[in-house]
């Protein structure tokens, strides 16, 4: 498909993470992004969507929207399951009735992560957590409803501009310590937003369908992560690896959780890039640190 021209309804590109750089990435190419967030409509009041589709008639709907909070969806199950679980499917039948294509990112945290090798678009969904079982939940729905022109994207550790999340957070502590802690036994495949708002473009391109993993290439742990950040930033910093006893948090996470892109990787003829190299981009270019 040709997206130069196209409008693209993208619920949660106003104010969400991935959804902004997803915004950018379609302005880019040509096409007609328009973003949305929870103030234009409620993803879970499908009227509401539905009036905004029938405004801007869009040719391809995303839903970069989602409870994304792990550890406040272990007391919040109630909205975490409304809005990853129950809004996709009704989301995708809103779609199905215009015959556009429907996009739906999902998470590294449907796997449990007790094994030590990248796991497959075809491996079981294996949730223990409040957030992992709802977004588990709202892929299960999704598969169930059986729209052809639905692409599921898992991604994993997402960072980028546009909203606070763990590299920028890593690096404003360290203005005000001299050594930061970080969990060092847990794996996973970092995601810088904007490549994967440029690698959903490329699946779109192709016309890709069903369930796709996505993120930077290479895997590390969040200390791992941190420790690069800050060398990237030339911040004045000690960096620590510790185990995640060290900072029990309300949801359990899994302990490895690096997704297998070669499902990306045969569509489109291209790996992503490593992630350390998209980090490089993040810190020096969006950051504007460590260049000095
Ligand atoms: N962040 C990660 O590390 C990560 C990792 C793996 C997978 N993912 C998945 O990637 C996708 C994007 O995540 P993200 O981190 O970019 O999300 P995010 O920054 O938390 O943004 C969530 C977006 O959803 C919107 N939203 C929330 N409730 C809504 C409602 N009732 N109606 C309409 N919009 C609503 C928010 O709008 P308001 O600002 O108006 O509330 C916001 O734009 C999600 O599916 C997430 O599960 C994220």
């Amino acid at each position: 498909m040709h997206l130069n021209g196209k409008r693209i309804l993208i619920l949660g590109g106003k104010t969400g993470l991935l959804g902004q750089a997803l915004t950018l990435a379609f302005k880019r190419t040509g096409a007609k992004p328009i973003p949305l967030s929870s103030k234009d409509c409620d993803i879970l009041a499908p009227d509401s969507v539905e009036k905004l589709l029938d405004r801007h008639d869009p040719d391809i709907m995303i839903n970069a929207a989602a409870y994304t909070l792990v550890d406040l969806a272990e007391d919040n199950e109630e909205m975490a399951f409304a809005l990853n679980a129950t809004a996709p499917p009704l989301l995708a039948t809103l779609a199905a009735k215009r015959q556009i294509p429907f996009v739906h990112y999902s998470t590294d945290f449907v796997f449990r992560g007790d094994r030590q090798s990248p796991y497959s678009v075809y491996d079981e969904p294996t949730p223990f957590s409040v957030y992992g079982i709802s977004k588990a939940d709202g892929e299960r729905g999704l598969l169930k409803l059986g729209y052809g022109k639905t692409l599921i994207i898992r991604i994993s550790w997402l960072f980028g501009p546009g909203k606070i999340n763990f590299v920028e957070k890593i690096l404003s502590l360290c203005d005000s310590r001299d050594t930061l802690s970080v969990v060092n036994d847990q794996t996973g495949s970092p995601s810088y937003a904007p490549d994967i708002a440029k690698n959903t473009l490329h699946l779109l391109e192709n016309d890709a369908t069903g369930i796709y993993h996505l993120a930077n290439s290479g895997q590390t742990t969040w200390y791992g992560l941190a420790a690069k950040a800050v060398e990237l930033a030339g911040k004045d910093c000690t960096v620590e690896p510790v185990p995640s006893s060290a900072y029990p948090t309300k949801a359990e996470r899994p302990a490895y959780s690096v997704l297998d892109l070669s499902r990306f990787t045969k569509t489109t003829g291209a790996p992503p890039r490593h992630w350390e190299e998209a980090l490089r981009e993040y810190v020096h270019k969006d950051l504007k640190l460590g260049t000095r």
